[in-house]
């Protein structure tokens, strides 16, 4: 199973996500096979990616077809459509033939309310239970049509309930932060959080 590792913090503005195309660059560059996941519905990282500056570039990526960013990967899980989570057909990388790109997409904010739901009461609704594994799933399934050895996974700066359930599923987590007081704070409230997280 390829290795994956979330960078997280819920303070924006950290190098969260210059450090998810950095250190995917760099591994890659070391000869491994990268995936990248733009979990933040904001798509920073696809833009970093792919040089985008505005809004028109996306339309590429989700007017052509097939499944090719998160939120249409998933929505067999989120939308109850009867049908299986397919890998995504991810994005090449100038440059980079062994690094692949799962494309953003703002309407993943949509599903965090429903995985929220989901975390808590998957215990007792038959129906929601799929759902807290659909990500985790989603990136094996994708890392597996690509020989993946990492999956680095980029995050939105919150404590919602997709942060939880990538945090939770990942082997590995990095919290990026820049040295002020603000940091300090939220290594203090991540502090308290994990381990609730967790349990
Ligand atoms: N190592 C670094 N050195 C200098 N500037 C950086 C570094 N990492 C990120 N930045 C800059 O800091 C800003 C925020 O970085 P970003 O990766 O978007 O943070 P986040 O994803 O945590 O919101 C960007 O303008 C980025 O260019
Ligand atoms: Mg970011």
């Amino acid at each position: 199973m390829a290795i994956q590792i979330c960078l997280f913090n819920h303070k924006g503005g950290v190098s969260k996500t210059t450090t998810a195309f950095n250190l995917g660059w760099m591994l890659a560059e070391k000869g491994k096979r990268v995936l990248l996941a733009d979990c933040d519905p904001q798509c920073n990282l696809t833009g970093m990616v792919f040089g985008f500056t505005g809004i028109d570039d996306f339309k590429g990526i989700y007017e052509s077809d097939g499944i090719r960013n998160i939120r249409d990967a998933l929505s067999p899980a989120f939308e109850s459509r009867p049908v299986p989570i397919e890998a995504v057909q991810c994005e090449e990388i100038n440059g980079r033939s062994n690094m692949f790109l799962i494309p953003g997409h703002i309407g993943l904010a949509e599903y965090e309310v429903t995985l929220g739901i989901a975390q808590e009461l998957s215990g007792s609704l038959m129906t929601l239970q799929n759902l807290p594994g659909a990500l985790h799933y989603l990136f094996q399934l994708t890392a597996k049509k690509y020989n993946i050895d990492y999956i680095i996974v980029d995050m939105s700066p919150s404590l919602g309930p997709i942060n939880q359930n990538l945090l939770t599923t990942s082997d590995f987590f990095l919290v990026p932060m820049a040295p002020d007081y603000f940091s300090v704070m939220s290594v203090d409230s991540l502090a308290s959080i994990l381990p609730r997280w967790n349990a």
